[in-house]
């Protein structure tokens, strides 16, 4: 189960294991959710096996090492409303990345970058056209170090994005009014 260095885990693929798997899988998932969870500050985690299969647009990257769970990261479509630069209100409906961790000892050796790398290609995305959920000071400074995105604005929903691209052609006022 934990063979390939990324595996993706939707909703279905989870729910779909047999039960000894599927509680060997929440094992390591609820662990590391809940690191993250720490990590972050949250009231609790937001990832767990349970959680992840009534998730229904979400999918799950895990990434491991000698058959070791030891980072994820989960995105997902969600309808969010955004202000643009003035002051206009609008629905996107847009990919948000929405947990992002990998095992404290294990941070800053790539493998953020593998997942998060793996994210986009197989969204066919750039980072600057998606929302991020409450992002962390290190996220932040990932997103600068490996992405040159500066500056995120960060919106009232908590989610940041970095609008002179994700905006553009959706909440770019420029021209319209
Ligand atoms: N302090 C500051 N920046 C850090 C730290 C840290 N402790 N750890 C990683 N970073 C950033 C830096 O830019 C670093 O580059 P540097 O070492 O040259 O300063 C870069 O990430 C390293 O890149 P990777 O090794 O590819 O990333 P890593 O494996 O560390 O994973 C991640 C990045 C997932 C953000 C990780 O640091 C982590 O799990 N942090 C704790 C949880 C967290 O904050 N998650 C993001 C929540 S927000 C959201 O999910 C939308």
């Amino acid at each position: 189960m934990f063979e390939e260095e990324v595996s993706v885990w939707v909703p279905s693929r989870v729910s779909g294991l047999p039960d000894e798997s599927r509680s060997v899988f929440a094992e390591h998932l609820d662990k590391l959710g809940l690191e993250s969870g720490v990590a972050q500050e949250l009231n609790g985690p937001i990832t767990s096996a349970e959680k992840l299969q009534r998730e229904e647009s979400h999918v799950l990257l895990l990434s491991c090492k000698d058959g070791v769970p030891n980072g994820f990261i989960k995105y997902g479509e969600k309808n969010l409303f955004f202000y643009s630069e003035k002051g206009v209100l609008k629905e996107v409906k847009c990919i948000c990345v929405l947990d992002f961790y990998v095992s404290t000892q294990l941070q800053r050796s790539g493998i953020g970058s593998l997942l998060f790398n793996n994210m986009l290609k197989r969204l066919d995305m750039p980072p600057h056209a998606l929302a991020y959920d409450r992002p962390s000071p290190k996220l932040v400074s990932f997103l600068a170090k490996h992405h040159q995105l500066v500056n995120p604005d960060l919106q009232p929903n908590r989610y940041a994005i970095f609008p002179d691209v994700f905006l553009d052609g959706v909440l770019n006022d420029k021209g319209k009014r």
